[in-house]
């Protein structure tokens, strides 16, 4: 029996994140290699014909799980019927910018946005931002959708799970894939606390604590975090672009993972409306620990938080209610 294809929505669908992600989609990288899809991708007037490319090139690339395309610069068109939106679309950080100069930029477009996709999207459609400040982005989008259910608005800080996982994978010569169970926790930026407390690796005398591998507090605590917190910039410095293919398969992770489910005893970072758990201010858009089940995600409870990472959940937790109020004070 032929399967109803998802439409799944890529703002910003010509900028570099855009052009890394769409062949993801379309070949099955997103939601599995038996689901069909139907790509609406939305830009702005002056990439109309950059857009036009990027779908000549899809046309070209024959896809067979590709269904149909829609490019347009259109918001209401973009967002018909769509069950899926990826919100790429925004205007990224240049080298030597702070995240919070990009924010008056990018919270008015997702403020409009987040009206479009309310009227026009699918009923239950999931929602990942991308575009930096990508929390608080996300945060106004669900402010200014209050019809969309608050589960269904997240933001990626599965990108900064990722470079958790291959920074323990590099420094203990392991598989990326028999590490598991690292945290990211709170805004995706430089507050960010990446945490390895309850982190595993598969070994041949089977599951190992990550802190007794590594057996160097000091490299935990120190570098390794410093590192993950700083990665987006590093590599801005050295591409003088922001990251673009890490990036895009990191979202196809993240909505692989809440769609399709997280596999048996493994969780992934997401950036979630907090309901409060972990004494993080219920209200913010905030990275936890989730598990997903029968496309529901839910936040991991009962850790045990240390001391030092109390402190470290609270201070990214602080950023991101300064972020807030700004972001309100942009708006109005
Ligand atoms: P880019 O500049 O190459 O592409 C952005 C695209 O968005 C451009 O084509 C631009 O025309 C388009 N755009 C601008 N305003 C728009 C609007 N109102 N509607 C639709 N499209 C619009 O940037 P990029 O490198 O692809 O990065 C995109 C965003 O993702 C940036 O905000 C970047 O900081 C962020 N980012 C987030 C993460 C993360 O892990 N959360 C990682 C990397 C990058
Ligand atoms: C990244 O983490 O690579 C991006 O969010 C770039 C940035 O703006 O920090």
């Amino acid at each position: 029996m032929a399967i109803d294809p998802v439409r799944v929505l890529v703002t910003g669908a010509a900028g570099q994140i855009g052009y890394a992600l769409v062949p993801m989609i379309a070949r099955g990288v997103m939601l599995g290699p038996n689901q069909p899809v139907i790509l609406h991708m939305l830009d702005i007037p002056p990439a109309a014909e950059a857009l036009n490319g990027v779908k000549m090139e899809l046309i070209d690339a024959a896809f067979p799980l590709l269904k149909g395309v829609v490019a347009t610069t259109d918001v209401a068109e973009a967002c018909t019927g769509v069950n899926i939106a990826v919100m790429v679309g925004g205007f990224p950080r240049k080298e030597g910018m702070e995240r919070k100069d990009v924010m008056s930029k990018n919270v008015s477009i997702y403020k409009s946005q987040a009206s479009a996709l309310e009227k026009h999207a699918a009923a239950n459609c999931k929602v990942l931002v991308v575009a930096n400040p990508a929390n608080t982005n996300a945060l106004i989008l669900k402010e200014f959708a209050p019809s969309i259910p608050e589960k269904n608005i997240t933001c990626l800080t599965r990108l900064d799970h990722n470079r958790a996982l291959g920074q323990i994978s590099e420094r203990l010569n392991v598989q990326v894939s028999d590490v598991r169970n690292v945290i990211i926790w709170g805004n995706h930026s430089s507050t960010q606390y990446p945490d390895v407390s309850h982190a595993t690796v598969k070994t041949q005398d089977g599951e190992k604590p990550v802190r007794e591998l590594v057996a160097d507090d000091e490299w935990l605590r120190g570098d390794f975090i410093t590192t993950v917190q700083q990665r987006g910039a590093a590599i801005i410095k050295a591409r003088k672009l922001s990251s673009a293919l890490s990036a895009a398969s990191s979202a196809c992770d993240h909505i692989r993972d809440w769609v399709l489910g997280t596999p048996e005893g493994t969780w992934v970072s997401m950036g979630v409306y907090s309901d409060g758990s972990y004494n993080v201010p219920a209200g913010l858009i905030y990275s936890f620990p989730v598990t997903s089940l029968n496309g529901e995600w839910s936040i991991v409870q009962r850790l045990t938080i240390d001391e030092f990472s109390r402190k470290k959940l609270d201070a990214t937790a602080e950023e991101l209610t300064e972020e807030k109020a700004l972001a309100y004070s942009c708006l109005s």
